[in-house]
């Protein structure tokens, strides 16, 4: 082939151009922990938690190692363990699952509803029941609000109530999206720092939201090896969960100009739903929602050859991914792990049929235009 006729590669997601845009201004604040050298525990850490409960309106945010953490984290300071079960969606990353089952207790899947992606307060309540019959206890329910979208979390939230649970929102893809107030919904939530996510770091990260003092101060015990007021003296099993000063010093730059990406996502996203709206199934808003668009997800119409469709994108330099192929249910770890009664149709065709667009901030409107007409041509071939 020449190699002058291919066609320019698109990022799927470009984190360079958000580097050009910060300009010096995480180079220095690199700088400045370089030269002060509190790489653990430094004055960042404490200055983006304060940060972060600015911008997101909780009363109490514990910066941890990763959104896996954060999740791991609030499940051991309630104690969730053996005989426990937790609720979630089968149709989510994985991360969701594995921290429930690293504390001992089962993950139990319940389905998502087609439109949002996010769990279904009816698969929740069969879920519920399948756990009771397995002789599990219903503890904790932790819907995600998957691809930068909020759950039901009023839904769901009347059934954890009705059932004595509480509610562990995972937003690891969608800090900065809406539904309410973080904290005003469930009891605590957690989101991760990854550099794909919309407030991403340049390594692991992740951050706990809650108004629950007494939460929030276990969570600080645990992610420091469960220490107590005398530093020798650990009063509960933690983990090494501290979030790098490095990280919280690019965090504390990110997060200046993160409502405006959030706003730039926002004119991506509706140039897609323009262009692509009636030939394929775009994503959906549920009412007073807004969303941080992590991915931008479609779904193909029936009998469209999905691995077709992604090679002849990829032959016009244009990315694609898929999230998820596999459900969690359908993972070798999670297959033995309860499914709720009546199974979880709707994360199966999800996995069957979903595809995920290049997203960003920085995508401009004729490189998209381009990618419009990869999709449209790839679907009329
Ligand atoms: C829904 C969900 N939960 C949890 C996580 C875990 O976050 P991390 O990779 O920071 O551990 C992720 C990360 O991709 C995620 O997408």
């Amino acid at each position: 082939m020449n190699q002058h006729l291919r066609p320019e590669p698109v990022p799927f997601i470009d984190l360079a151009a958000q580097r050009r845009r910060l300009g010096k201004s995480v180079d220095e604040a690199v700088s400045r922990v370089l030269t002060h050298c509190q790489f653990i525990n430094g004055p960042e850490v404490t200055q983006l938690e304060a940060a972060l409960a600015a911008f997101s309106g909780a009363k109490h945010v514990v910066s941890c190692a990763s959104g896996t953490d954060a999740l791991l984290m609030v499940l051991m300071a309630k104690g969730v363990g053996r005989g426990d079960a937790v609720f979630c969606p089968s149709f989510t990353f994985c991360a969701t699952g594995e921290a429930v089952a690293l504390t001992g207790a089962t993950p139990v899947f319940v389905d998502v509803d087609e439109a949002t992606f996010n769990m279904d307060a009816g698969s929740l309540k069969r879920g519920i029941a399948t756990a009771i019959k397995c002789g599990l206890q219903p503890r904790a329910v932790i819907p995600v609000d998957l691809f930068g979208q909020s759950a039901d979390h009023d839904a769901i939230g009347r059934v954890a109530e009705a059932e004595g649970m509480f509610v562990l929102d995972d937003a690891a893809q969608a800090f900065g999206a809406s539904y309410r107030r973080l904290g005003t919904f469930g009891l605590v939530t957690a989101t991760s720092f990854f550099p794909a996510k919309p407030l991403g770091c340049f390594g692991d990260g992740g951050a706990i939201f809650t108004d629950d003092a007494e939460l929030a101060e276990t969570l600080r015990s645990i992610r420091v090896h469960g220490q107590g007021s005398d530093k020798y003296d650990n009063v509960r099993l933690g983990l090494t969960g501290r979030l790098d000063t490095l990280q919280a010093a690019i965090l504390i730059e990110k997060l200046k100009i993160f409502e405006d990406e959030i706003a730039a996502r926002n004119v991506v996203a509706e140039r897609y739903a323009r262009g692509l709206g009636n030939i394929v199934s775009v994503p959906r808003l549920a009412s007073g929602c807004t969303s941080v668009w992590a991915q931008y997800t479609i779904r193909l119409p029936k009998g469209s050859d999905r691995d077709a469709f992604a090679a002849a994108l990829k032959a016009q330099g244009i990315p694609t991914a898929i999230y998820y192929p596999k459900s969690m249910h359908q993972q070798t770890a999670y297959r033995d792990f309860p499914v709720a009664d009546g199974g979880v149709p709707i994360s199966e065709a999800l996995s069957d049929n979903v595809i995920s667009l290049p997203m960003h901030a920085y995508l401009d409107e004729p490189t998209q235009e381009r990618i419009i007409r990869a999709v449209r041509g790839a679907l009329a071939a």
